[in-house]
């Protein structure tokens, strides 16, 4: 097997990537790119002979000069708010003038067709999607649904004052970092994931109710779902601090809940991970100790 290289491997997705693939591939065929080389998250990797490279998804040079000698390359999508467009572009030229073979790219579940926009994601994904495939490169496109880890960022503090969005019946299959992870590493040490696209889905999917159901089950306590108007989403939560752009952010990707577009369980990544995912209901019994809050 030639040499792997990971972007985003400070992140939160590119870190258990990292981790779990040191775990299938000797760490001399491992190799990183990352802004800040003597980043404290990068420390152990090192010691583990992780080869590191400087690098920015900006910089077209640095991506190059990085990719000299790889095999695969996994790109972790860069964060929303930058201009994601001329970073993805750029990773995917510099791995093709490089002469790496294969790009796997995380991207975001949407259903077939869909019109529904999710600022400052879905568009600059779609892009990123057919540069790589008109790349000439061979490609693996994740779409990876909403994170579990971040579910809780639409509602905040259901604790204490319930599950409040707007209405909406859809239903995510939202999936932890964990498993897509899992799925990654899957992708860069098998054969015969070139030229396909899998939609990483949760093997259940829930809508807001649902969570509210859940979480009032493994809380003991009563938190009611309460579908309130998109203005009132706002106001809530820039009363609670978070900067406007934000909450608008947020509400793209309710919107696209409430309507289903990440409602699919297309059976991708427990077939990739070989074991069923875990479930919200799993996720939330784990992450939130809700017995131990004090009334
Ligand atoms: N599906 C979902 O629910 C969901 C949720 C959140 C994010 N996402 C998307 O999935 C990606 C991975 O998620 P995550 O939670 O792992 O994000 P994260 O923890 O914020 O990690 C982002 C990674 O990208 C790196 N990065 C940022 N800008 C870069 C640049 N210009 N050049 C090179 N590297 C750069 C960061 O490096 P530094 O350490 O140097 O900052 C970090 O390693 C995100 O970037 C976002 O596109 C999806």
């Amino acid at each position: 097997m030639g040499k792997i290289l990971i972007t985003g491997a400070t992140g939160n997705l590119g870190s258990r990537t990292l981790e779990l693939l040191l775990k299938k591939v000797p760490s001399n065929q491992v190799a990183v790119l990352v802004r800040d080389p003597e980043s404290e998250k990068m420390a152990r990797f090192v010691k583990e002979g992780v080869e590191v490279h400087q690098g920015d998804y900006f910089d077209y040079n640095s991506l190059f000069r990085a990719f000299n000698g790889v095999e695969k390359v996994m790109l972790i999508s860069a964060p929303a708010f930058t201009d994601r467009n001329t970073q993805h572009f750029n990773v995917i030229a510099a791995a093709k003038q490089a002469g790496v073979k294969q790009v796997i790219f995380t991207s975001i579940l949407r259903r077939e067709n869909s019109n529904l926009i999710v600022p400052e994601v879905s568009i600059s994904n779609v892009f990123a999607e057919q540069t790589l495939k008109a790349s000439g490169l061979a490609y693996t496109i994740l779409r990876n649904p909403p994170y579990l880890e971040v579910m809780h960022s639409y509602f905040g503090d259901a604790l204490k004052v319930g599950v409040r969005v707007p209405e909406g019946s859809g239903k995510v299959a939202a999936a932890s970092l964990n498993d897509l992870a899992t799925a990654n590493v899957a992708v860069l040490t098998q054969n015969g994931h070139e030229n396909k696209t899998y939609h990483l889905s949760g093997s259940e999917g829930c809508s807001f109710a649902d969570i509210a159901e859940a979480l009032s089950e493994i809380s003991e306590k009563d938190i009611p779902y309460e579908a309130i108007g998109e203005k009132e989403y706002i106001d809530t939560m820039v009363a609670n601090g978070l900067p406007v752009f934000m909450t608008s952010f947020l509400l793209g990707w309710v919107r696209g809940i409430n309507t289903g577009e990440f409602s699919e369980t297309s059976g991708d990544l427990e077939r990739l991970i070989g074991r069923k995912p875990m479930t919200y209901k799993e996720f939330f019994k784990t992450k939130y100790p809700f017995s131990k809050v004090e009334d």
